[in-house]
């Protein structure tokens, strides 16, 4: 699929600033700098519409991009970073939460997890959450251009074995660096939209 003029529509913490429209959403959820905005880019080749930053904790607002009149993406605060206090942890908790329970142009979501890491209790909370929602989820091992081809399949198993997926679940490797498994988002993206 190919976006001639992705653009950045708004910010927003509350429902009432959410953009109206009629078209379909895909938001995408995971771990604080685990390459939410990065996907983003990559699937569009824009280096900088989704604000990224090798500090944690960049996207801190909901923000809506819409992909010419075919969709929106949602990039949605990162979860479990650490270094924030208590307080600011609950607000992102609430407002992805809100968003997640509340939006009815929200048609799929993107979860992505570290292809080199165990996925973490929060990744777990986030995907039995979307199953119990009954939202359609794509899992994306990200950052894939880090994990070796030999390392591959046992990296996959562990996520499997983690959050607990049906074997039919929708997965890919991705990498924003080098653009592997775009296809396989587009592929789940055009089925939802
Ligand atoms: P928050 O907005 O803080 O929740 O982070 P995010 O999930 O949007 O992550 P972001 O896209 O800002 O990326 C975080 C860091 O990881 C940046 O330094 C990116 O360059 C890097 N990164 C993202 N995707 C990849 C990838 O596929 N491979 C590699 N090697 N690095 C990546
Ligand atoms: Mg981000």
């Amino acid at each position: 699929m190919k976006i001639h003029n992705p653009e950045f529509v708004c910010s927003a913490v509350i429902e009432k600033n959410y953009p109206k429209h009629q078209l379909k959403e895909i938001a995408l959820v995971g771990r604080s700098n685990v390459g939410k905005s990065s996907l983003i880019n990559k699937l569009i080749n824009r280096k900088k519409l989704a604000r990224t930053s090798s500090q944690p904790g960049r996207t801190q607002t909901i923000n809506f991009y819409k992909m010419d009149d075919y969709f929106y993406f949602v990039d949605l605060p990162g979860y479990g970073f650490a270094k924030v206090p208590l307080e600011v942890k609950k607000k992102w908790g609430e407002m992805i939460e809100h968003y997640l329970y509340n939006r009815s142009n929200l048609s799929a979501v993107i979860q992505l997890v570290d292809a080199r890491h165990k996925p973490t209790e929060d990744d777990q909370m986030m995907y039995n959450w979307l199953k119990e929602m009954k939202i359609p989820a794509l899992v994306v091992a990200t950052k894939a251009d880090k994990v070796s081809r030999g390392k591959r399949k046992p990296a996959k198993d562990l996520i499997f074995k983690t959050l607990n997926l049906p074997e039919n679940q929708p997965f890919t490797f991705f990498s924003a660096q080098t653009g592997e498994g775009k296809d396989e988002v587009w592929k789940f993206i055009k089925e939802y939209i």
